[in-house]
């Protein structure tokens, strides 16, 4: 059996992650040259020492699952999101339920939650955020930021919800109460029902057209008819039909 096919295989059974969803030459890419740099041969010799050694594991699932985030990434899209989506789901429903799906360290959730104080009381925001790695979930949980993940976060924002701390900047509590956060696998786990709108941005380029496909019919039944899925601006849907999606706008689909 090729080295990398048994790799993923000996990868689910330990850590239940399945690599075989993501796109092959990518990901090889990257798990060869940390291979590399670490002195390994081949992918067998890579498993069998990550077998054994829990920080060589968590290196492999950092280099494997790419953490790069930050706030208001793609600042014009998070503007469509304020002035035309959420006036028209308030206007449906006074409570949001609201899922940032791969939310890695946070600046997602975070974004969202400034976004919607806009209109409500950050005491009515509650945002669902997962991911698959949990040391990413533990940085957001910090919440604390280099000041380049800021640099979209307009002044107003900055100043309100942020704390100056030498280099870096922390997100306050209030924003931080907001959301909620949990390990989450989106090729396995149960997804939740009735939601309203979920973010799921930068994270689908990283599968496979078949583990896409799957994801994307999970995110229709897990949103409410009228719900909203805003996607990372390059991940269009090319066929939304299909997902029992329409067009609300570019990178938002309104689940019919
Ligand atoms: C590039 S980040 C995107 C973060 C954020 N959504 C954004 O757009 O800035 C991709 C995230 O997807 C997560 N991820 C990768 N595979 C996943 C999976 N199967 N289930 C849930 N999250 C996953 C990674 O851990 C990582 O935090």
């Amino acid at each position: 059996m090729p080295d990398y096919i048994k790799f993923v295989e000996s990868i689910k059974h330990k850590t239940g992650i399945d690599l075989a969803a993501y796109k092959e030459a990518q990901m090889k890419r990257r798990l060869t040259s940390l291979y590399e740099k670490k002195g390994y041969k081949n992918f067998v010799e890579f498993y069998n020492a990550l077998d054994q050694d829990r920080d060589l594991l968590n290196e492999f699932l950092d280099r494997m699952t790419i953490n790069v985030s930050e706030f208001y990434r793609n600042g014009k899209r998070w503007e469509i999101l304020q002035h035309k989506i959420f006036p028209k789901l308030l206007a449906e429903n006074k409570r949001l339920k609201i899922w940032s799906a791969a939310c890695s360290t946070g600046e997602e959730p975070y974004t969202t939650a400034m976004v919607l104080s806009n209109y409500l009381p950050l005491s009515q925001i509650s945002v669902h955020a997962t991911d698959l790695d949990e040391n990413a979930i533990q940085r957001a949980k910090v919440g604390i930021y280099p000041e380049r993940s800021l640099a979209e976060v307009p002044n107003e924002m900055k100043t309100k919800y942020f704390e100056k701390q030498g280099q870096f900047y922390k997100m306050e509590d209030v924003i931080k109460n907001t959301a909620n956060f949990k390990k989450h696998n989106l090729l396995k786990d149960t997804y939740d029902k009735n939601y309203d709108l979920i973010i799921c941005r930068n994270v689908m380029i990283y599968f496979t057209e078949e583990a896409k496909d799957q994801i994307y019919q999970n995110f229709s039944n897990s949103l409410r008819s009228g719900g909203i899925l805003f996607v990372g601006s390059t991940e269009q849907i090319f066929n939304p039909g299909k997902f029992g999606f329409e067009i609300e706008d570019t990178f938002f689909y309104r689940k019919k």
